[in-house]
């Protein structure tokens, strides 16, 4: 099976089996064949935080469960329940339509509701776990249905139990405790908390910049939604257009120690303090110092208008391949590392 229209990256590679879960009973079933049920799996939501270094062995189960519905009304919040096949950006556009704002923030990002816990996604001061009720599961194991909160999630900066691969310590029978939930379980559902009243995020400078500009003093949801869309399209690439999978890199945090030493010698450099009083940098603003920005190596490239952002600058058949892909992104760590001794770790997943 084609792998290439699955990956927003846009990468050739092929999947040996592939199977589209459209409901938990599809999961069960799937779960109940003796060839199948052995594994090991796979899933793949939109595809947009995955890099494909070759072709998929593991059972490839691509979520597209379905559904948006309000399931709990309080006067403190929504309670808005997702498919994990929903695409994420028609599932804000959707709760803004209906009246239950808190999204927005969020607006555009690539992928599918079920992937948005894997990577805790954020963006424009809002990360989904500010706005996580909790989730359902499937064990691949032993079929079972689960329920994880906010703290079994173990949400981080860009990382979930869904990140992490089982360790053997946890065994195979029983719900999986503890870390490490990577191709163990798959998100089938996910909902959403949104607090009444609503209040705006607006902390971010490019957001404040947009409310001054507009001369409002409380934007509605809406007009959050169309900024932060606005900010998105005129510095990140359309995946539809050219290939990638958003930032390729985690803005790493440093001690304030090690901040200054780089303050000495770089007194540009983008930082912000953490609430935990570690600094982190902007892993763009490093790549860029180094030179990258628009730079290519084969057909794969940093993006002009974000050094954050890796690029297919193939088409089709002549798309980049994973290790193109790989090959820049250590080019890139190398000079960060030797310039200001910070190793970037990479975001999406490589597979
Ligand atoms: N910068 C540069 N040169 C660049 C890119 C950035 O100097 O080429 C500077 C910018 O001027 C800015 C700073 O770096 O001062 C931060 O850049 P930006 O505001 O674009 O945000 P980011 O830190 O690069 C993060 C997230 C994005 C998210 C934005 C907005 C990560 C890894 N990335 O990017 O998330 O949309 O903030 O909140 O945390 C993603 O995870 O895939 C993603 C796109």
């Amino acid at each position: 099976v084609p792998l290439q229209p699955c990956n927003t990256f846009g990468i050739v590679a092929r999947a040996q089996t592939l199977v589209r879960v459209r409901s938990v009973a599809d999961l069960q079933q799937l779960l109940a064949d003796q060839a199948l049920a052995r594994g090991p799996f796979f899933v793949l939501g939109g595809g947009s935080n995955i890099v494909l270094t070759g072709d998929v062995k593991p059972t490839v189960l691509k979520m597209e469960i379905k559904g948006l519905r309000l399931v709990e009304q309080t006067e403190r919040a929504w309670i808005v329940e997702a498919g994990a096949g929903e695409v994420w950006h028609d599932c804000v556009a959707w709760t803004l339509a209906q009246g239950f704002a808190g999204l927005e923030n969020l607006a555009l990002i690539p992928g599918t509701v079920g992937a948005s816990p894997v990577q805790n996604i954020g963006a424009y001061g809002v990360e989904l776990q500010d706005r996580f009720e909790s989730l359902d599961a499937v064990d691949l194991i032993t079929g079972q249905s689960f329920t994880l909160d906010a703290a079994q999630c173990a949400f981080g900066y860009r990382d979930s139990v869904f990140k992490h691969a089982p360790s053997p310590a946890q065994g195979q029978g029983g719900l999986p405790r503890g870390m490490g939930l990577a191709g163990r379980a798959v998100i089938t559902h996910v909902r959403f908390r949104l607090p009444r009243p609503w209040k705006p995020v607006l902390g971010y400078l490019e957001l404040e910049r947009r409310r001054a500009e507009a001369g409002v003093d409380q934007p509605t949801a809406q007009q959050i939604f169309d900024w932060v869309c606005d900010i998105r399209r005129a510095k990140l690439p359309d995946p539809a257009v050219v290939g990638n999978a958003g930032s390729f890199f985690k803005n790493p945090t440093v001690t304030p120690e090690q901040c200054a030493d780089i303050i000495a010698r770089d007194p540009k450099i983008v930082h912000y303090p953490m609430p935990d009083g570690s600094i982190k940098l902007a892993a763009g603003w490093l790549i860029d110092a180094c030179g990258w920005k628009g730079k290519s190596v084969g057909k794969a490239g940093v993006y002009e208008k974000q050094a954050l952002v890796l690029v297919n600058r193939g088409q089709g058949a002549d798309s980049v391949t994973g290790g193109e892909v790989m090959t820049l992104a250590r080019a890139i760590q190398t000079s960060v590392y030797e310039r200001f001794g910070i190793r970037l770790e990479p975001e999406p997943v490589v597979v």
